[in-house]
């Protein structure tokens, strides 16, 4: 029997399978196709164009440099709209569609007539949501990223999203500059189509779907308004084709194998700590676990060899005029999985020994003269966070990795952004800034409001830096001694939620440790709450089915292996 392959794939269902393909060809004739295209192969591909997302304004460009190269190929290409998300322009935070998206992508996979997909995606979430969905589905995909935009000038300074916007934001907090100059800075700091300019979780997505083997070769880092990106466009339709040809699924691409090449090319690259989140995510929909113990022996082995903002003073461009990812992976090769297959159809050793075109040292640093001597990220375990918490320590500093300090508490966004300026507020440099309730079961989803503000008053005294915990995530673009998605997170009842203004906390980067130095007999004593499940809608699934932080934040019941009931 013939496996019904383009427009004739998955019928819809009339209990008469020839009176329904008669009439899908005729509603997909009344489009204008000749019978020649209807019976060619179907690419279906996701487009992500929106209103809300200046980062993938170019896509109506890019999508016709697709549709060309699938065309070329004698394939159809048949565009249809997902979900997009724009970063800044959700509430209360991006990371809580993530998953919708995912559910849609996967959905709208299988539910229409396609031989293969291209996921056209950029911004930060975007990129995970669709490989979620992609592996679910587990039809032939490949991605195709914004690329980051390009940066600007001000006043003779070179600006890029969004490293840049924090940066200046601080000076403006610290009355270094005046409303007009910000005004300035807000008009100058994304000025073109793409994703944010830096190695913020946009890119780091970018650079691990290029490690999975997920996107071509080469692709990740291309400027959204290069040309190559057009080209890169058109290569993707016709890779499209050959994986539709040879049905090369993404159960054969994203692996134990292809995992662990994309956690190592995250600490080399000194990439953001949503990674860990949305890879342990996509791996989830694999069926493969992301250990954080296995994390931090990776990133243990694996020096940073990448200097971008918010870390270094390069941006994405650069990286690309530098070599790009492919630079990067040359140099981890004696340390990756080489046999990993991509959607090029070749494995990852084949495309590094193709050769290699220079390398700009200045941002890609040698193997052996590496930047650090370690990876970027690491996770904290202790009695703080028994499940683990993430700390970007290639973006904090050195000086306040050992030390023990009072907590400063507090208990919600709210909380905080009524008391951090508060002239009268308890705090000193030497304190530990404690965020609760901002984590995956909170009512906020998880913003990225790890990167607390310096109170003011201190910010005004000069200091820079403080040591920062809570169950919330910080944005890629963002830099500082900070502890991340503390698990389990407060709105769950976790040791977070009963720290108390006063207690002392002990951090140990060198130990991997973040404790609570509370007696547990006195923690027993102290009351948390569990916020209420909402009544309805996406937010009452989001609630009953969102898991922690050392699970990706995924829905349960949309991993490979569900957890169950007995969940942890
Ligand atoms: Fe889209 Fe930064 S706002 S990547």
């Amino acid at each position: 029997m013939t496996v019904p392959a383009g427009i004739a794939k998955g019928l819809t269902n009339y209990g008469d399978p020839d009176f329904a393909l008669y009439l899908r060809r005729s509603f997909a004739r009344s489009m204008g196709y000749s019978l020649d295209m209807l019976s060619r192969p179907v690419i279906g591909i996701a487009d992500t164009h929106s209103g809300f997302n200046n980062c993938h304004r170019h896509f109506p460009e890019l999508i016709e440099a697709v549709k060309r190269g699938v065309l070329a190929a004698g394939g159809l290409p048949l565009v249809f709209p997902t979900i997009s998300l724009g970063e800044v322009f959700l509430s209360p935070t991006s990371l809580m569609f993530r998953n919708l998206m995912a559910i849609d992508t996967e959905e709208m996979i299988r539910a229409q007539p396609m031989d293969a997909v291209v996921l056209v995606g950029g911004c930060d979430k975007t990129v995970p949501a669709q490989l979620m969905g992609a592996v679910s589905a587990n039809r032939p995909a490949i991605g195709l990223v914004a690329g980051p935009m390009m940066t600007s000038r001000w006043h003779g300074e070179r600006l890029g999203a969004c490293t840049d916007c924090r940066r200046f934001w601080a000076k403006y907090r610290a009355g270094e500059i005046d409303n007009a100059e910000i005004n300035e800075v807000e008009g100058n700091l994304a000025t073109t189509a793409g994703t944010c300019a830096v190695m913020g979780t946009a890119s780091t997505m970018a650079s691990i779907a290029e490690a999975l083997g997920m996107i071509l070769p080469g692709s990740a880092a291309i400027p959204a308004v290069h040309a190559d990106r057009l080209r890169a466009a058109e290569a993707t339709g016709r890779a499209a084709m050959a994986l539709a040809a040879g049905n090369v699924t993404p159960d054969r691409i994203v692996t134990a194998k292809s995992v662990e090449n994309a956690l190592r090319l995250l600490m080399a690259i000194g990439g953001s700590t949503n990674a860990v989140l949305h890879l342990t995510a996509v791996a989830g929909r694999a069926g493969v676990d992301i250990d954080l113990k296995r994390l931090n022996a990776i990133s243990d082995e694996t020096p940073v060899l990448v200097d971008l903002k918010p870390t270094g003073p390069h941006y994405m461009e650069d990286l690309f005029a530098a070599g790009g990812i492919g630079a990067v992976l040359r140099e981890l090769q004696p340390m990756l999985h080489l046999d990993c297959l991509t959607v090029a159809g070749e494995t990852l050793g084949e495309r590094l020994a193709a050769p290699a075109g220079p390398v700009d040292r200045e941002v890609v640093k040698p193997l052996g003269d590496p930047l650090l001597p370690y990876g970027g990220l690491v996770a904290l375990f202790g009695s703080l966070a028994p499940q683990g918490a993430i700390f970007k320590r290639s973006a904090a500093d050195p000086k306040l990795f050992e030390k023990e300090g009072r907590a400063v508490v507090f208990n919600s966004l709210e909380d905080l952004s009524a008391r951090i300026d508060d002239p009268a507020l308890d705090v000193t440099p030497d304190d530990f800034l404690v965020l609760q309730n901002a984590g995956p079961l909170s009512p906020s989803g998880m913003p990225e409001a790890g990167y607390l503000p310096i109170p003011q008053k201190l910010a005004r005294a000069g200091v820079k830096d403080m040591v920062r915990i809570s169950d919330a995530r910080m944005s890629g673009t963002a830099y500082g001694s900070i502890v991340l998605h503390v698990t389990p997170d407060a709105a769950s009842g976790g040791p977070l939620a009963k720290v108390r203004n006063g207690d002392r906390i002990r951090l140990s980067v060198k130990d991997r440790r973040i404790d609570l130095l509370v007696p547990e007999d006195e923690l027993a004593r102290r009351p948390t709450s569990e916020p209420a499940v909402p009544d309805r809608g996406y937010a009452r699934l989001y609630r009953r089915e969102i898991l922690q932080a050392d699970r990706g934040c995924d829905f349960d019941f949309l991993r490979k292996h569900p957890l169950g009931d007995g969940r942890a």
